[in-house]
């Protein structure tokens, strides 16, 4: 029993980094500067938008930043509380790690390459969603099951598999546990206001 739930922390932590970087654009998306789409207006081949206003350059970046500043954090606040770095316990076991190991003994180097990954992965994710809901003809906005609180998760532990590769038993915990995070964090946002949908 110990042992799950310390496998569920353990989980969790590892791609927080991605849990915000995918929260945060609802944050830093507005404002008037460089809040411009990345699509840039533009519309594909079927007259719809390519990835629509929702997805805006702040957002990405802001996004993919919020990643970074949480996975050196995560791993500053860990080894100040002496419990193990989940995030950088794995670092040495990635398929890259003959390329990496001049940043072995710099734990914020890790932290920083490592919550780039998964900041970076979760927003090329949600651009993928977005570019297939507005394939699919949904509006900005509109909800699609499953690829919204999960597409993100998928692409995020996809990109940094080669550096930081987790046990396949998180992946599996993993998929429930955000679902269930999502839907109520959003269902939190769409009543304080800054959802428009509940799901
Ligand atoms: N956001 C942003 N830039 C991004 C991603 C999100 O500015 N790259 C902001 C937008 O204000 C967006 C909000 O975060 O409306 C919520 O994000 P999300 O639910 O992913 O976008 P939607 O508006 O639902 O658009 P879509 O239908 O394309 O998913
Ligand atoms: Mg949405």
């Amino acid at each position: 029993m110990v042992d799950i739930i310390v496998t569920i922390i353990n989980s969790i932590v590892f791609v927080f980094p991605a849990l915000v970087a995918n929260a945060a654009p609802v944050f830093l998306g507005r404002g008037s500067r460089y809040n411009r789409p990345i699509d840039g207006g533009r519309f594909w081949k079927d007259d719809k938008r390519i990835l629509g206003d929702g997805k805006t350059i702040r957002g990405f970046l802001g996004g993919t930043l919020s990643g970074i500043v949480t996975c050196v954090a995560i791993v500053i606040l860990f080894s100040n509380v002496n419990y193990p770095i989940v995030i950088i316990s794995r670092f040495n076991k990635g398929i890259l790690y003959p390329f990496l190991q001049f940043m072995a003994d710099n734990f914020i180097l890790q932290a920083i390459l490592i919550g780039f990954l998964l900041g970076c992965g979760a927003l090329l994710g949600d651009l993928a969603g977005s570019f297939i809901k507005r394939r699919s003809g949904l509006k900005r906005g509109e909800s699609f099951l499953f690829m919204d609180q999960l597409g993100f998760l998928l692409t995020a532990l996809l990109l940094i598999y080669p550096v930081a590769p987790w046990p396949i038993e998180w992946g599996i915990l993993l998929l429930p546990l955000t679902l269930g995070l999502h839907m109520v964090l959003n269902f939190l946002g769409y009543l304080i206001g800054i959802q428009e949908v509940p799901l």
